[in-house]
């Protein structure tokens, strides 16, 4: 079959690697992918927000299936689009990926099916939520009801901090619209897990566990970022918390959104927070994370196009997902300065040293071609060095050993992707 997907970063790479992977896949085709893409797939010039060239790309070239994880066009209904000219397409319509494009939305959700998540008020104009803030406990977190890249968050230590914060996003408008409204919620406490899940629907299917590293510097310091890198399994996803997610969280959630006519189909991705109190859900996104599809993929025995097309016929309940016995570490190799300014262009050497290695992935993120044909560094986070192994500490060992095979000017990256492992028994 001729396959389409829509997407360049370091998540589409790790797709398009599943895809052809598939036996079903004869073609793959990336619009607009990247430097690393176009080696394993023919990458189209199309921006993933054109839906019109797109959707007529995909009937110009009999396309049997595209596939979209991106936030921003499936918020803006790219499944829908695709579907009003009987194109077939795996992602989620518009009305369902609301769930992640307005966090008001998600917890109200929440609080409608006692799906367990921090305490919360929504506002949508500043002066109430100034004066709710001058009683409020500290700690607390402000959040942006929209879409804002991953960064619409605030964990305001005090209640200065909380004035300013409702300046940045309302009255500022440092995330655009995404702050007309906002949420502001109780801080938890406790370690991260990101699961994500196929959904077709009414069913779901996990896959395996994984966790991310969101802010900037080593032990959790500086800002937030898109991802700095990840590990698949967490081994704080233990058989106890995955009793209490099934039974509170994961069918609750498909069912609600099935109850309010909003069925889900796609990827379901949950970050959850395992609070003293129980796990509980820190936001829901429509797609795969980025970058956890980096380390979850690799790891996933199953025909992706199978599951694929299981989720778009509700028959999700008959796939067996299968995933290695092993584990993954990503490492992001990301552009000095970033998530605030950072120069672009940069010639990335020594990428063919993963050419034949089972164990090794070099995803790309932000690259491209320059007019000479070299790679060159083209976003804030530019490859994602993954390796295999066969359990944590080995896989973590090897991909810190593979982010030496590869430089660009400016280079950084995080020194403690995993470093959490070191201080538990594996
Ligand atoms: P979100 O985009 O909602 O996942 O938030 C981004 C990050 O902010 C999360 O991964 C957490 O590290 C942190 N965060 C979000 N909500 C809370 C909360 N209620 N308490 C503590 N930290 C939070
Ligand atoms: N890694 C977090 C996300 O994809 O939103």
């Amino acid at each position: 079959m001729k396959v389409l997907l829509i997407g360049g970063g370091g998540r589409e790479h790790a797709i398009a690697a599943s895809l052809v992977k598939s036996p079903r896949v004869d073609k793959l085709y990336c619009a607009p992918g990247n430097a690393g893409i176009a080696k394993i797939a023919e990458c189209v010039n199309i921006g993933t927000m054109d839906f019109d060239k797109l959707t007529q790309f995909a009937q110009d070239n009999a396309i049997d299936l595209s596939v979209c994880s991106m936030d921003d066009p499936l918020c803006a209904g790219i499944v829908d689009a695709f579907e009003a000219k009987g194109l077939k397409i795996f992602g989620t319509r518009a009305n369902a990926a609301i769930i992640e494009g307005s966090k008001a939305f998600s917890k109200d959700l929440m609080k409608k099916y006692g799906i367990p998540t921090a305490a919360y008020e929504i506002f949508s104009d500043a002066d109430k939520a100034l004066k709710y803030l001058e009683t409020a406990s500290y700690p607390i977190v402000l959040k942006a009801s929209g879409l804002a890249l991953g960064k619409g968050v605030l964990i305001c230590n005090t209640h200065e901090e909380a004035v300013a914060g409702i300046g940045e996003l309302m009255l500022d408008k440092k995330f655009g619209t995404a702050g007309d409204k906002i949420v502001i919620e109780e801080f938890m406490t406790g370690r991260e897990v990101s699961v994500l899940a196929f959904v077709d629907g009414s069913h779901y299917k996990l896959m395996t566990s994984s966790q991310d590293h969101k802010r900037a510097g080593d032990g959790d310091t500086g800002l937030n970022t898109g991802g700095m890198g990840t590990f698949s399994p967490s081994p704080f996803y233990t058989p106890e918390v995955d009793a209490y997610c099934r039974e509170h969280i994961y069918q609750k959630t498909v069912d609600a959104m099935k109850a309010e006519g909003r069925p889900f189909t796609g990827v379901l991705y949950f970050g959850l927070m395992l609070t003293p109190n129980g796990p509980r859900v820190l936001e829901y996104n429509t797609r795969f994370g980025d970058p956890e599809t980096q380390v979850v993929l690799p790891r996933m025995k199953t025909d992706i196009v199978d599951v694929m097309e299981a989720c778009m016929n509700g028959t999700l309940d008959q796939i067996e997902l299968e995933y290695e016995d092993n584990a993954a570490v990503c490492v992001v190799l990301a552009s000095g300065g970033y998530p605030e300014s950072y120069e672009k262009g940069k010639v990335i050497t020594g990428l063919d040293t993963f050419d034949g290695k089972e164990d090794y992935f070099c995803f790309h993120a932000g690259t491209k071609f320059d007019d000479r044909g070299n790679v060159v560094t083209n976003g804030g986070r530019v490859l994602g060095v993954v390796a295999l192994g066969d359990d944590l500490k080995q896989a973590r060992a090897k991909a810190y050993e593979a982010t030496a095979w590869v430089s660009f000017d400016k280079m950084y990256k995080r020194n403690d992707i995993g470093k959490a492992l070191d201080s538990i028994d594996l």
